[in-house]
C-alpha cells in the first residue's frame, strides 16, 4: 500500500489542500502526537469514510505538557507512524515545534467552560496548550472535518466548544473509544506499563462499568463514586486525580442521574508510570439503553 507522503512545513500542507480543494475534494483531519496505535488507525478508517483526502498531524506539543510531565520522553515513532498509516492518510504533516511556534510566538487560545476541574485541575495550562495547537492546525490544514477520540472525553468538548465559539469552518466527529480485548482504552503511554500494571489497568473499565451500573439501578451518586473510588484503592490503583458524574457537554459535576442530562463518568488515575484516563456514558434511568 502506498506510504502517505510527509511534509513539515505549512506551505506545502496548504498547497496540497489547495489542489484538492480546486479539484472539488473533501478534506479530514485526524491530528494526533505520533506513536500511533489501533485508536489512531481507527481514527483515520473513519476519516476515510467521510472525506476524499486524509491529513494526519504528528506533533508532539510542548505547550500541552507541565514542567514536571513526560514530554522529553514522550513516545515518538516516525517511521513506523508514516507505514502504520499506509492507505490511510494521503498525507502527514509533521511539523518540527520551531516551525510550530517559532521565536516570539505570543498567542494563545484559551476556551473557559468545558476545560474547568477534572484535567483542567491535574493538569493546569493542558487545555490552553491543547487548543492553541488545535486552532493553529485547523487554520493550517483547513479541513472540512477533524476526526477527534472519545477517550479524552474532557478535550473532545473542550475542542467543539471553540469550534462553536469562533465559528470556526469545520465539523468535529467524535470516534468512541478503542479498546483492546480486555476493556483498556488503548493510549501510547500503556506502552510504559508492567505486565502487573498492564493487568490491573485492564480492571480500570470494569470498575467504571460497575458504577455505571450502580447508578442506573438508583443508588446515590456520591454512594456510588465513594464505592468506585474505594474498590480503585483496593484493587491497588495508584492516586486517583477524579473518579466523577459529569453532564457530557459542559463537563459540570451531575449530583443526580436525571434522564435528561447525558451523563458520563470520568476517571483519572496514577499506575506506575502512566495516568489512565477512561469514561463511560451513564444512560438515564429510564432510557432502556
Ligand atoms: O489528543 C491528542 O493527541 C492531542 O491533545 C492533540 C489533539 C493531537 C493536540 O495536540
Amino acid at each position: 500500500m502506498t506510504l502517505p507522503d510527509v511534509t513539515d512545513t505549512v506551505s506545502s500542507l496548504r498547497d496540497r489542500v489547495a489542489a484538492w480543494r480546486s479539484a472539488g475534494l473533501g478534506i479530514a483531519l485526524v491530528p494526533t502526537m505520533g506513536a500511533l496505535h489501533e485508536g489512531h488507525l481507527a481514527l483515520a478508517r473513519r476519516a476515510r469514510e467521510v472525506a476524499d483526502r486524509v491529513v494526519v498531524s504528528i506533533f508532539v506539543n510542548p505547550k500541552q505538557f507541565g514542567p514536571a510531565e513526560d514530554f522529553e520522553r514522550y513516545p515518538r515513532a516516525e517511521a513506523q507512524d508514516r507505514a502504520l498509516l499506509a492507505g490511510l492518510a494521503d498525507l502527514v504533516f509533521a511539523p518540527s515545534p520551531a516551525r510550530m511556534y517559532p521565536p516570539g510566538f505570543s498567542t494563545t487560545v484559551s476556551v473557559e467552560g468545558p476545560s474547568a476541574g477534572f484535567e483542567g485541575d491535574a493538569r493546569p495550562g493542558h487545555f490552553d496548550g491543547m487548543t492553541t495547537v488545535v486552532t493553529k492546525l485547523f487554520l493550517q490544514a483547513a479541513p472540512d472535518i477533524a476526526v477527534f477520540g472519545e477517550k479524552d472525553w474532557q478535550q473532545l468538548q473542550v475542542v467543539r466548544r471553540l469550534v462553536r465559539d469562533l465559528d470556526l469552518p469545520l465539523r468535529i466527529l467524535a470516534h468512541p473509544v478503542v479498546r483492546d480485548e480486555h476493556g483498556l482504552a488503548l493510549s501510547s503511554r500503556n506502552a510504559r506499563l508492567s505486565a502487573d500494571e498492564l493487568a490491573l489497568a485492564r480492571r480500570l473499565n470494569v470498575v467504571l462499568a460497575e458504577a455505571r451500573d450502580e447508578l442506573r439501578r438508583g443508588r446515590p451518586v456520591e454512594e456510588a463514586l465513594a464505592a468506585g473510588r474505594r474498590e480503585l484503592a483496593e484493587l491497588g490503583f495508584g492516586p486517583l486525580d477524579y473518579l466523577a458524574l459529569v453532564d457530557g457537554d459542559t463537563i459540570a459535576p451531575l449530583r443526580s442521574l436525571d434522564g435528561e442530562a447525558k451523563a458520563r463518568l470520568l476517571v483519572a488515575v496514577r499506575l506506575g508510570p502512566v495516568r489512565l484516563l477512561d469514561n463511560l456514558e451513564v444512560p438515564g434511568p429510564g432510557s432502556g439503553a
